[in-house]
């Protein structure tokens, strides 16, 4: 049977959203009808080679089969249940993630703000636990972006997110600079958590420093603090490593995922360690549509596709050739600023130009993105290909011959 679902044409969907949606986003021109591989295509059936993934979202590309037929199979048994009952997979999924992870326990929600938020409500219980109602601050660090809610945007230290929601949630203080000292100088025995990104992404793709991470760690079991990584972006295999922290010889307390997980379905997770395995008890924390048995089951299976496909060796290989290309192409094109990143999550400085590559790049099938206005984000799916990679690189070539020629 035929869904009733509409079919709008892009200038009935356009009109429509200009209308009647607030106007939170500024899209581009970009209507997508459907995926295959590491490529979208628009609604007239153009086709666009996808260096963004729904922002680290589609690591597995679009329409992989195993997914597909997950989705089929398990939308037709069961979509919802509700946390009041079991449901066949939300348990061998909590065991999945533990198994590679290293942590001991998840609980499930729906995106990564609210991973965030179960983070930042382990982080105070547990600091209650352990010294009081004065054990309650949490440490985060400028540049940072942790989510949109108002305990998330609390700790997303980006002055044009907070300035227009303030007063936010209390006893935050952000790092003014990525610093040993300065985070020695942050640290105190108040403080419950350190919350920080292996990799920033919104804030323009800066792994952060490894004497850093090392001081962060130490830090934390001086004070007794947990140490939160929010992996959102930069976790499940990216950085080519399951985790971005596993870049460093840090092991933290408490990760937060989101984005991939579910392959697009929405699902996030906060994962704790033995430490703070009891930190949470029943009617603590709660949601209706978290872990539900399809979002759990997808997130099953795109697990084991990262395994079975070889995706973690794939980032960290195509990651290497992709950075590698990028750099040549620094050789030639004065605008190709510092080039950065771990695996398949790569940052350019381009300076004043990063939004007008952009939007060249789209013109010519190209689907990037430029964060924090200077640095051309690349996160392409982990199923890309050197021989993408260098369809790529030819066409951020011809961009920037294209823009120097005309100035
Ligand atoms: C590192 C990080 N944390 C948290 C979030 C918020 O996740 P969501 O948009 O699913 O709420 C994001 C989103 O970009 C992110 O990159």
């Amino acid at each position: 049977m035929e869904t009733k679902t509409a079919a709008p044409t892009p200038r009935e969907i356009k009109e429509a959203e200009a209308r009647h949606l607030f106007q939170t986003y500024k899209r581009a021109e970009l209507y997508c009808s459907h995926g295959e591989g590491a490529y979208v295509f628009d609604l007239e059936g153009r086709r666009y080679l996808d260096f963004l993934a729904g922002i680290s979202v589609n690591n597995l590309g679009y329409g992989h089969p195993r997914i597909v037929r997950a989705l089929a199979e398990q939308g037709a048994r069961l979509v919802h249940c509700s946390n009041l009952f079991y449901n066949q997979y939300q348990g061998l999924l909590a065991k999945k993630l533990a198994e590679v992870s290293g942590m001991a326990r998840a609980f499930f929600c729906n995106s990564g703000t609210e991973a965030i938020e179960a983070a930042m409500k382990i982080a105070r219980a547990w600091g209650r636990a352990q010294g009081g109602a004065g054990k309650a601050k949490i440490l985060s660090l400028n540049n940072s972006f942790h989510g949109r809610t108002l305990g998330a945007l609390s700790i997303t230290a980006q002055e044009k997110y907070q300035a227009p929601f303030r007063p936010l949630v209390p006893g935050v203080e952000i790092l003014g600079e990525t610093t040993v000292a300065a985070l020695e100088a942050a640290f105190s025995d108040e403080v419950c958590a350190l919350v920080l990104e292996p990799v920033q992404g919104e804030g323009g793709v800066f792994p952060m420093p490894a004497d850093f991470m090392r001081a962060a760690r130490g830090l934390c079991d001086r004070h007794g603090a947990l140490l939160v990584a929010d992996e959102i972006q930069c976790g499940l295999g990216r950085t080519g490593k399951w985790f971005g922290f596993e870049n460093y010889d840090v092991r933290p307390d408490v990760v937060t995922l989101a984005k991939s997980l579910a392959a697009g379905y929405p699902l996030g997770a906060v994962l704790g360690g033995e430490k703070v395995a009891e930190t949470l008890r029943p009617g603590d924390h709660g949601t209706t549509f978290g872990g539900g048995p399809l979002a759990c089951r997808l997130a099953l299976e795109v697990l084991s596709v990262i395994e079975d496909e070889g995706l973690i060796e794939n980032a960290r290989e195509t990651g290497d050739f992709l950075m590698g290309g990028i750099a040549g192409l620094g050789r030639v094109h004065p605008a190709v600023g510092e080039v950065r990143g771990v695996g398949l999550m790569i940052g350019v400085e381009l300076g004043g130009i990063a939004k007008e590559v952009v939007d060249r790049l789209l013109g010519k099938g190209i689907i990037a993105n430029a964060t924090h206005d200077t640095v051309l984000r690349l996160i392409p799916p982990l199923v890309v290909t050197k021989e993408q990679c260098e369809e790529f690189l030819a066409m951020l070539h011809a961009v920037l011959g294209n823009i120097e020629a005309e100035r």
